[in-house]
């Protein structure tokens, strides 16, 4: 099990790209494998994450060819995918068990899908009881995984209201939807992320979509196009928060995904008086990029409005960071779905906190947190295996006069792979070890 030694730096400069969008990479593969010819996908996500759920296909049958950040997908069809040998290992990755069970669900084969100790730990009733409704035959360890999915059914459409607001939840019907007989139609408590419904119409599958509600008819294809993955504004918003809260700093990520779906930490961080602006917008494939610069700002405490929970739901752990940086009292309410993510980042970050002497109170769906200063840590900080805790812990180390060390770093490869090799690249000292 390795940890960071994050040292103390003062600043932080240079134009950084950080590595492509982990949702954008896992979609990219599943509906490449799914579509009629032949996907070429640049910018993929050389993380774990994204290369389970490619391992995954190639174990269904599907000749999938790396190099690098360029994938070829020679995709088999919605019909083509294979009996794998045994149980799909999905590692760590939440997206990829949840969207797969629904494309899996409607294959004429059995399989069974399972992951490492985390994902074994998080709740897969959110899709077996859909995709149940839908006719689907899924066991499970009392709603987690392992999955065991019997093939051979027949799916019908449904309407599901989502109970939470999650974009898995909500792709995962849609891709059943493809396979179930009539309409499918998912409505959304607020808006998630929407990367499942673009890359679908991008590759000429039909999507309607009428405010909160998409719906799509089963039985269709999907024809193969080029994906060019943006970079990743999740993992770009550990270097916002470190080049807001960093005296002197000045840092542009380069050609970040901003889809409206997912920008709530750039609205979160300009409410809190972030230095922050955006250039060169534009579009490719059906997703939206800009340049996003950020320099050292007098960051304030805020009460974080609700809707932009879901639009930000993972980059929290870095706004609680920036929380800790802020004058004033910083609060978050719900936001309970954090509590199930790859660890509980509200208990999480609240005990990495309170080591690092900032005063902090847990609430069931949120937290308040005292800007104030990073005292000496009393303990070595405790990561829970989740890489983005590891990583907003590293980036506290330019506000912190004494060395960070975050126990079981080793899940950033997950989905960041290089974020060391970028962080001291602009300034951060952070080691390995
Ligand atoms: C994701 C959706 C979100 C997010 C996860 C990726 C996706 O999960 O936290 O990292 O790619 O659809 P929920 O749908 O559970 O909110």
């Amino acid at each position: 099990m390795s940890k960071f030694i994050a040292s103390p730096a003062t600043t932080l400069s240079g134009d950084l790209k950080v590595p492509g969008d982990k949702s954008i990479s896992h979609r990219s593969i599943m509906l490449g494998s799914l579509s009629d010819g032949v996907t070429k996908v640049s910018g993929f996500l050389e993380g774990e994450d994204a290369l389970s759920t490619l391992k995954a296909f190639q174990a269904m049958g599907v000749e999938i060819e790396r190099e690098g950040d360029k994938v070829t997908i020679h995709g088999v069809g919605i019909n083509g995918l294979k009996k794998p040998v045994g149980p799909l290992d999905l590692g760590n990755s939440g997206t990829s068990i949840r969207l797969m069970s629904g494309i899996l669900a409607a294959q004429d084969f059995d399989c069974e899908l399972i992951g490492d100790e985390s994902l074994s730990k998080r709740p897969m009733g959110r899709v077996i009881n859909p995709l149940r409704d839908m006719g689907a035959v899924i066991d499970s360890d009392e709603g987690r995984p392992p999955l065991k999915i019997t093939g051979g059914q027949t799916l019908t459409g449904i309407h599901y209201d989502l109970p939470v607001a999650s974009a898995q939840v909500k792709s995962c019907i849609l891709l059943a939807g493809l396979y179930a007989q009539g309409n499918t139609c998912v409505t959304e408590p607020a808006p998630t992320r929407d990367h499942t419904e673009r890359m679908l119409t991008g590759l000429g599958y039909e999507v309607r979509v009428i405010n909160n509600q998409m719906c799509l008819t089963g039985g269709g294809a999907l024809t193969a196009t080029e994906i060019q993955v943006p970079s990743d504004i999740s993992s770009a918003a550990f270097f916002m928060v470190a080049a807001a809260i960093a005296p002197k700093s000045d840092v542009t990520l380069l050609g970040v995904n901003i889809n409206p779906t997912r920008t709530g930490v750039i609205n979160i961080l300009q409410l809190m008086g972030a230095n922050l602006t955006l250039s060169n917008e534009r579009e490719i494939g059906g997703e939206l990029l800009a340049d996003i610069r950020i320099q050292s700002s007098e960051l304030q405490g805020i009460n974080i409005p609700e809707e932009f929970v879901p639009l930000a739901i993972d980059e929290f752990p870095a706004v609680f960071i920036a929380a800790s940086c802020a004058k004033g009292e910083t609060v978050l309410t719900g936001a309970r779905e954090l509590r199930v993510k790859e660890s509980d980042r509200i208990q999480v970050m609240a005990d990495g906190l309170t080591i690092l002497g900032i005063e902090n109170e847990v609430l069931e769906d949120g937290i308040k947190i005292q800007g104030g200063a990073f005292k000496q840590p009393t303990a070595m900080i405790e990561s829970h295996h989740d890489h983005r805790i590891s990583m907003s812990f590293a980036i506290a180390s330019l506000r912190c006069d004494y060395p960070i060390e975050i126990n079981g770093v080793d899940n950033v490869m997950t989905s960041f792979p290089n974020f060391v090799e970028l962080a001291n690249s602009a300034g951060m000292s952070i080691i390995e070890v």
